[in-house]
């Protein structure tokens, strides 16, 4: 696990950009995994700066996103293929049919999720997964205990994620989806490079943990000790407890 602390979210983010641009210029039809909340806007608006100012080309990547709520339908303002339309794609060359996220209303949700994980297979494999991480812990929606074993499922989120989220949902918990379909643990590991951004003090504990704990399901993010090529990108603050 390579650990890079910046002095800010910025920078690292910055940085975080340099590694997916490298691969897309060595490889045009990367497959890249991508991951929504927070803390990934900064290195999707270094990614747009660098489409749109140094012509940095995604017409022939593919994507695939970590998860999905279930019941929220794609043009919720809370859905993330909503998420992911408005802070990326709609502002790169990509093409919308090359992106993939997981389909929170699928009738038949085991299906969809054999048939995501046989999408990535199809496509080659992720070349590159981004990640953010839960002050939990959790990766994806990979909650605690997870098996560092599973594939896409379908996953209920625990309260403290479920509290965390609600200030996205008018500060209601009732209003946030209790359940996901998330990419699994084995799936993220076998993605060939993974990076891993955190920002801030409330994420410090789980980095450190993460970072130097003991590799353990109830730190679902400390498996990536075992990762053949993981990065990780910290803040100051995210690392004050290193
Ligand atoms: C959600 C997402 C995770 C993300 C986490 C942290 O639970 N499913 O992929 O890493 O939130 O979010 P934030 O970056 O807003 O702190």
């Amino acid at each position: 696990m390579e650990l890079i602390i910046k002095d800010n979210g910025q920078v690292a983010s910055e940085a975080a950009a340099r590694v997916v641009a490298r691969l897309v210029h060595e490889k045009p039809n990367a497959v890249i995994g991508l991951a929504t909340g927070s803390t990934p806007l900064m290195l999707y608006r270094e990614l747009i700066r660098l489409h749109k100012e140094e012509g940095l080309d995604f017409s022939q990547v593919t994507t695939f996103n970590l998860d999905e709520y279930i019941g929220l339908l794609p043009e919720h303002e809370q859905s993330y293929r909503r998420f992911m339309n408005e802070n990326l794609f709609e502002h790169i060359n990509i093409k919308m049919e090359n992106t993939h996220v997981p389909d929170g209303m699928a009738e038949d949700v085991p299906a969809s999720c054999a048939a995501y994980e046989q999408a990535i297979v199809d496509a080659g494999g992720i070349d590159l997964q981004v990640l953010g991480i839960g002050s939990d812990g959790h990766v994806g929606f990979n909650e605690p205990t997870s098996s560092f074993a599973s594939r896409t499922r379908i996953k209920t989120l625990t309260r403290q994620t479920v509290a965390d989220n609600a200030r996205f949902f008018e500060n209601d918990e009732s209003r946030v989806p209790h359940h996901c379909i998330t990419m699994g643990i084995g799936t993220i590991m076998d993605a060939r490079m993974n990076i891993m951004l955190a920002f801030g003090e409330n994420k410090a504990e789980a980095v450190a943990a993460t970072v130097e704990g003991p590799v353990a399901s109830i730190m679902p993010a400390s498996i990536l000790q075992h990762h053949a090529n993981a990065k990780v990108f910290i803040d100051e603050a995210a690392a004050s407890q290193l």
